[in-house]
């Protein structure tokens, strides 16, 4: 499921600054391949789910949703923070982190799954018929890749449903990062 968003206005670019995004719907892969690139281009990794409920960038809740609703300017803010003082390249891992704007980051990576094998892997978790269904909707409309697209991001769509993560970024994979 999507934590809806608060929108405000864009901070300044950070010149020379070296993130990879990893966006997309819940279940697709966006972790597996965010370390999976982190591993083999020696990236510092960054979990998106964990600065927001550690750096507290949540401006409310949504009981409807059950989820915190991401202030997205001060998850931006963070994020510029993170990228412009870490000592190497990052690769953030969060259906949220297209909230950045192209200056920050020279790829944004949208993970896509079939839609038979999302509802599988959407299952095995536990997730209620309604969750499930609200995803594979994300899925089918290209959420997160309408939404990088709006941003003006250099994409690259990676297929997970059918091969591991480490064959998903191959040598060929890596050379486009
Ligand atoms: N090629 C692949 N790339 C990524 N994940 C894969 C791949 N093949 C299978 N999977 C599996 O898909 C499942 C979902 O992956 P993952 O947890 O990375 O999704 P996610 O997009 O990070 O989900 P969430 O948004 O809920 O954090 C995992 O069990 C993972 O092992
Ligand atoms: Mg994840």
């Amino acid at each position: 499921m999507k934590q809806p968003v608060k929108r405000r206005a864009a901070l300044p670019p950070s010149p020379g600054a070296k993130a990879i995004i990893v966006t997309g719907t819940p279940g697709t892969g966006k972790t597996a391949i965010a370390r999976c690139i982190a591993q083999k281009l020696g990236y510092q990794y960054v979990d998106g789910a964990r600065l927001i409920r550690e750096q507290k960038l949540s401006c409310g809740y949504d009981q409807k949703r059950h989820c915190l609703i991401v202030d997205e300017a001060r998850l931006r803010r963070a994020l510029v923070s993170l990228i412009t003082h870490a000592s190497s390249p990052v690769v953030i891992d969060s259906h949220l982190s297209q909230c950045l704007s192209p200056e920050h980051a020279s790829l944004c990576i949208v993970t896509k799954c079939h839609l038979t094998v999302l509802k599988r892997r959407l299952e095995r978790r536990g997730y209620s018929a309604a969750k499930v269904r609200e995803n594979l909707d994300a899925e089918i409309f290209d959420s997160c890749l309408t939404e990088a697209a709006e941003q003006g991001h250099s994409i690259l769509v990676l297929d997970t449903t059918a091969a591991t993560p480490g064959q998903v970024i191959d040598k060929k994979t890596l050379s486009l990062l």
